[in-house]
């Protein structure tokens, strides 16, 4: 009943996946209207972590400088540190996202982003902010109840909570980015595996000034080793920083077979002086809450005109902070195809590679954070607190790392061993950047992708070959310095080629115009307006100089020819042909 509103895509949801979305599809000029459930966006910080991948991403997007000025800076977030207690004694230390000065070298190389910390309640208004600016209309206070689709569209019914009107949004597509407790994903029925609720973890969020304590080994966080700390939760406990140095959430975990903790003010205070290790700590609690661990992925992520992003598709702990990280590239993956099919007239064939390049990704992180959470189990068996029967012997054993015998010296590089381990969670850049699509919006002519020679998740290979994200090199002329990736912008396809493949710039001109398709040519050379400064460029392409290399909207190797064949047009539109499903 009522007046039914048409858009062209309807997001639900505003957290990152849905804000993201709506951010990239007012960046392609797609028309979208972005409902939430609630009156604001997150209010709590969760998610905070920000990896180089979403960087990248927010940069072509354009605001990567405004998330930099709120963000704490990549210096602040790594000298992680294991301890008894903030200001007991530490276990050890270890260098974390790309800090080690090794391994800051290959976070350097591989993008022209760094890392950086923002908590959820302020990115999430960044987005917000310049989704709707840029022409999202983004209603608060309105409730998805459920959806109908045809061939043309779906037909979604919304509630306003504020009036209590019910009324009906047309749109060809439907995006369901409303988390964990996904009713679009029910609605279409997405296949789920593994499980929710494995363990169970509380979150306090507290204000202390612990600047005394942290400020010479700065990070965003302080694993505690404390009595209990090996129960449910996220592998031990944690004191994470909220913003330097005063603003704090804990991470705690108790046994989700028992009854569910009593949490009030007074036991937050508790558990706060116990992990910080200041019985009289001055403490301002200003949220808590009892949390399920989930490790539970779909292995199919839409249903006809119907997609599901983000933590709908996804349930991990926030172990290795890769919750909002990959909820922004899943909206980042489908913006591009949505909008192609809009306005490239692209078929629907492209819409479900969506599924087959982010389903195998959410199984991969989903398994990954767990397994995070589970590799702390090493170190308290290096500390020999594992098996610790009570609270006092569990303190005392903590003392066995200081043992003057073989057995203490065979401990501590055992301990050693178990930390540094941690690298799988906090220095593993082949993880956050290193995805690989292998779909049919992508063409390799039959070709295998290269075996990676170094550990897949620990470190970033550089390759050219189609299904991998574009190597950052930087290139630039006598006044300005870019990045490959700021070159080729996320609202069209770009072809890379040298001074010798001048013919693919025309070829590629005629086919844009033909098939009405965004597709820029970069001729990198000497002279010409983009110039491989360092030669980089011209070490990483893996392709002749007369070579070309074609970048999808996402970054995202489409598909490269190792050099100009007789009729570099029609390998174009054969090419473009088929990853947009073009007749
Ligand atoms: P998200 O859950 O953020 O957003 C869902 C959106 O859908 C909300 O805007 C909601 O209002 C809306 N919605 C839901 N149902 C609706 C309906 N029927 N109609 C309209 N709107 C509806 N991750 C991490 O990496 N590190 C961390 O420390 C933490 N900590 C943390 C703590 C807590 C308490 C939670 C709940 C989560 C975390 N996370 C986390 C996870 C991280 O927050 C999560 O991965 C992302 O928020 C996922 O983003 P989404 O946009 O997919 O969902």
């Amino acid at each position: 009943t009522g007046q039914v509103v048409e858009t062209d895509v309807l997001i639900v949801g505003s957290g990152p996946a849905g804000s993201s979305a709506a951010l990239f599809l007012s960046t392609h000029g797609i028309p979208n209207i972005m409902i939430t459930k609630y009156r604001w966006t997150a209010n709590t910080p969760r998610a905070h972590i920000t990896n180089q991948r979403t960087m990248e991403v927010l940069r072509d997007a354009g605001i990567e400088d405004q998330v930099l000025r709120e963000a704490s800076p990549h210096e602040m977030m790594g000298d992680t540190v294991y301890c008894e207690s903030v200001a007991g004694r530490e276990i050890g230390r270890r260098p974390t996202w790309g800090t080690r000065p090794d391994r800051r070298a290959d976070y350097e190389l591989a993008s022209p982003a760094m890392p950086c910390d923002i908590p959820q309640t302020m990115l999430e208004p960044i987005l917000v902010e310049n989704a709707t600016k840029r022409g999202t209309q983004t209603q608060f206070s309105t409730e998805y109840l459920s959806h109908v689709q045809d061939e043309d569209g779906v037909s979604v019914r919304v509630l306003n909570r504020l009036s209590g009107h019910e009324y009906t949004i047309r749109a060809k597509y439907l995006i369901g980015a409303d988390g964990a407790r996904s009713k679009v994903a029910a609605d279409i029925e997405l296949p789920m595996e593994g499980e929710m609720d494995i363990a169970g973890s509380m979150n306090i969020t507290f204000k202390a000034d612990l600047s005394q304590y942290v400020a010479h080994r700065p990070s965003i966080l302080y694993w505690v080793f404390h009595p209990g700390s090996n129960i449910g939760g996220i592998g031990a406990g944690l004191i994470r920083m909220v913003r330097p140095w005063n603003e704090w959430l804990t991470v705690w975990g108790y046994d989700i077979n028992g009854p569910a903790p009593e949490l009030d003010e007074e036991e937050a205070v508790r558990i706060v002086r116990n992990l910080v290790g200041i019985p009289d700590l001055e403490v301002e609690i200003t949220g808590y809450s009892l949390w399920g661990n989930n490790e539970q992925w779909a292995t199919h992520l839409q249903k006809g005109r119907v997609f599901c992003a983000g933590d709908a598709i996804h349930k991990h702990p926030p172990s290795h902070g890769l919750g909002s990280n990959t909820s922004i590239q899943d909206a980042y993956n489908l913006a591009w195809k949505i909008a192609a099919v809009l306005k490239w007239n692209a078929g629907p064939e492209l819409l479900e590679t969506y599924s087959a390049e982010r389903a195998p990704i959410a199984k991969q992180i989903v398994n990954r954070a767990n397994q995070s959470s589970r590799d702390y189990t090493p170190i308290f068996e290096a500390l020999g607190v594992a098996d610790a029967k009570d609270d006092d012997e569990f303190t005392e054993k903590l003392q066995l790392r200081y043992e003057n015998s073989p057995e203490g010296a065979a401990r501590r590089e055992r301990l050693r061993d178990a930390l540094d381990f941690k690298d799988y969670e906090f220095n593993a850049q082949g993880t956050e950047i290193g995805h690989f699509y292998a779909s049919d919006a992508t063409v390799t002519d039959g070709a295998q992708r290269p075996e990676p020679t170094q550990d897949p998740m620990l470190h970033h290979q550089k390759s050219t070959f189609p299904g991998l994200r574009l190597p950052h090199a930087w290139l630039g002329d006598e006044k300005e310095k870019f990045s490959t990736h700021d070159i080729a912008k996320g609202t069209q396809f770009t072809l890379f080629t040298g001074i010798t493949g001048q013919a693919w710039a025309d070829a590629a001109q005629t086919v844009a115009a033909e098939l009405g398709v965004a597709l820029e040519t970069v001729v990198v050379g000497d002279g010409c307006a983009v110039q491989d400064l360092y030669g980089d460029w011209m070490r990483q392409r893996e392709v002749e100089e007369d070579g070309a290399i074609l970048v999808r909207p996402d970054k995202h190797i489409a598909w490269r020819s190792m050099s100009v064949p007789e009729d570099p047009e029609r390998e174009l539109v054969r090419v473009l042909g088929r990853i947009l499903d073009r007749p």
